[in-house]
């Protein structure tokens, strides 16, 4: 490996899928799983297979069909957590087996109520038996910041000479600070000779803010992997910022001795949208890189600059990280190649029957807006690629709008093609109309979680819609895009309903992760 490359390991599926609210079904994960492919990380942590038979099916359909990174699944350092992940990453090009156990004395004491010798036989086992069934190894000390550094050295060179081939030391609450990570992972260098002939790994969380910060002091003592999520998405404050620390290397490349990493730039705008996507998350206005107002400039002295000189105000150009998609691409007159070729240069390839389904959508859409942006198509393209079988939404109407408590009819397509009308009335709208289609499947779910976003600026926009529901033990998300929120919501809701729905008669827990998650 080319000492100077930092290799960006992206944990967005795992640590990131592990953000409340965030429920992602098999096929998004796959749609992130390639978009991550393309925008060129080297490792994707796609998830925790011992979790849920969903997170099993999903890491092993991302290791069958993403091609290019390596794909690692997390396992707690136990016989039954390597055997599952192993399971699921098998049929992967290049696999990793991702194991840990706590190092600090607050986790050894309180959550494993185990000690020093447990620890240390856990690692042992856990990295023997996964280097028995794979090549590609890391082991994490977790807690390892608030731990001391000698066990933690001690622990790391057990599993280096059981046979790991990364250790990545976890900030794993967000409490270091740059310069005390920095002599942490200088004392581990000391303490356990072994490190040198591995890669050293770091993994911040952001809770003071420094998670960036921290990884970027990692690499400047010797790492050479970080891992980080896009749009910073993680536990409680989230982790190191993908987009972020990779912009830090290729701006100051200069200052920086040739560090970089393989990190195709200009895909971190659409990757960050995507994931603003799926996980209904959205990002900051003004969050680095890829903030809504991260390139524009509004004071009239900073305008006035960079119209005489961009360097004046500007670091980065924003053509580098692929904002310029947002510009108009298609008008209301475009035929069904032009839309063809759009959605190619955007990177999907849609023929046949989802391009007849999706010049459809556009048509409706470019009725009611005149100019539809490249973010308008990859919200339609989006949405039009999560259709799936099961209910379908006909017809919606509000048939009494007045008073507070308004009454809506909706007809819906149950699965076995039959249709089905209901009537009810709500608090609101929206709500009128998601008791409606109760009424109509006979279903009864509880909404958790409903948001609604703009996907460009403007009065036209099209809005985006959020759900996430749950309907007894199995919880669903679902999303959609329209012109009228009312319609996007319900569109939304019947997707989270078929989702349920599949997940409740196959069996499939997906609300209870094990405990002891990091
Ligand atoms: O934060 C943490 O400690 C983790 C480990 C599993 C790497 O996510
Ligand atoms: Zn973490």
């Amino acid at each position: 490996m080319d000492p100077n490359q930092v290799l960006i390991f992206d944990t967005t599926l795992r640590d990131g899928e592990q953000s409340p609210g965030i429920a992602l079904n098999t096929e998004e994960k796959l749609e992130l799983a390639q978009q991550l492919a393309r925008l060129g990380v080297d490792i994707i942590e796609a998830g925790f297979p011992i979790a849920s038979p969903g997170d099993f099916e999903a890491v092993r359909g991302i290791a069958r069909q993403v091609e290019g990174p390596i794909i690692a699944a997390l396992a707690r350092a136990n016989a039954a957590d390597i055997d599952r992940a192993w399971e699921a990453v098998k049929d992967s090009e290049r696999p990793r087996i991702h194991t840990f156990v706590s190092t600090s004395e607050i986790h050894i004491e309180h959550q494993m109520r185990n000690s020093h010798d447990d620890v240390r036989g856990l690692a042992r086992a856990a990295v023997a038996q996964a280097r028995e069934l794979c090549e590609d190894v890391e082991f994490s000390p977790m807690d390892a910041t608030r731990a001391d550094v000698g066990f933690t050295a001690e622990v790391c060179q057990i599993a280096i000479d059981e046979g790991a081939t990364t250790i990545n030391i976890p900030d794993t609450v967000g409490y270091t600070m740059p310069e005390e990570y920095t002599r942490f992972l200088e004392g581990l260098y000391e303490a356990a000779p072994g490190l040198k002939d591995v890669i050293l790994s770091t993994h911040c969380h952001d809770d003071l803010g420094l998670a960036v910060a921290n990884s970027f002091a990692g690499v400047l003592a010797g790492a050479r992997q970080v891992e980080c999520a896009i749009n910073g998405i993680g536990e409680r404050a989230g982790n190191a910022a993908l987009e972020e620390f990779v912009m830090l290397l290729k701006t100051r490349a200069a200052d920086l001795d040739g560090l970089y990493t393989g990190v195709k730039t200009t895909e971190l705008s659409r990757t960050s949208r995507l994931v603003t996507r799926l996980t209904g998350y959205p990002v900051q206005p003004n969050k680095a890189i890829v903030g809504r107002n991260a390139f524009a400039h509004e004071s009239g002295i900073h305008q006035d600059g960079v119209l005489k000189e961009r360097s004046t105000f500007e670091i980065m150009d924003a053509t580098s990280v692929g904002l310029d998609a947002s510009q108009i691409v298609l008008g209301k007159h475009s035929g069904r190649h032009a839309l063809a070729k759009s959605l190619e240069e955007l990177g999907y390839t849609v023929d046949g029957a989802a391009l007849n389904a999706a010049f459809t959508r556009f048509k409706e859409i470019a009725d009611k807006k005149q100019q539809i942006t490249a973010l308008d198509l990859e919200a339609l393209v989006g949405d039009e690629l999560q259709q799936s079988s099961g209910f379908a939404l006909e017809s919606f109407e509000l048939t009494d709008k007045s008073g507070e408590q308004p009454r809506a009819s909706a007809t819906v397509t149950m699965p076995d093609g039959g249709s089905r009308t209901g009537e009810a009335s709500g608090d609101g709208a929206v709500d009128a109309v998601f008791h409606a289609i109760n009424a109509a499947t006979g279903i009864d779910v509880k909404l958790r979680d409903f948001r609604v976003d703009s996907v460009t600026a403007g009065q036209d926009a099209l809005g985006e819609v959020h759900v996430v529901i749950e309907r007894g033990d199995a919880s669903a998300s679902g999303r959609a895009v329209a012109t009228d929120i009312i319609e996007a919501a319900a569109r939304a809701y019947i997707r989270a309903l078929t989702l349920a729905s599949r997940r409740l008669e196959s069996d499939e827990p997906t609300a209870e992760r094990p405990t002891a998650l990091p």
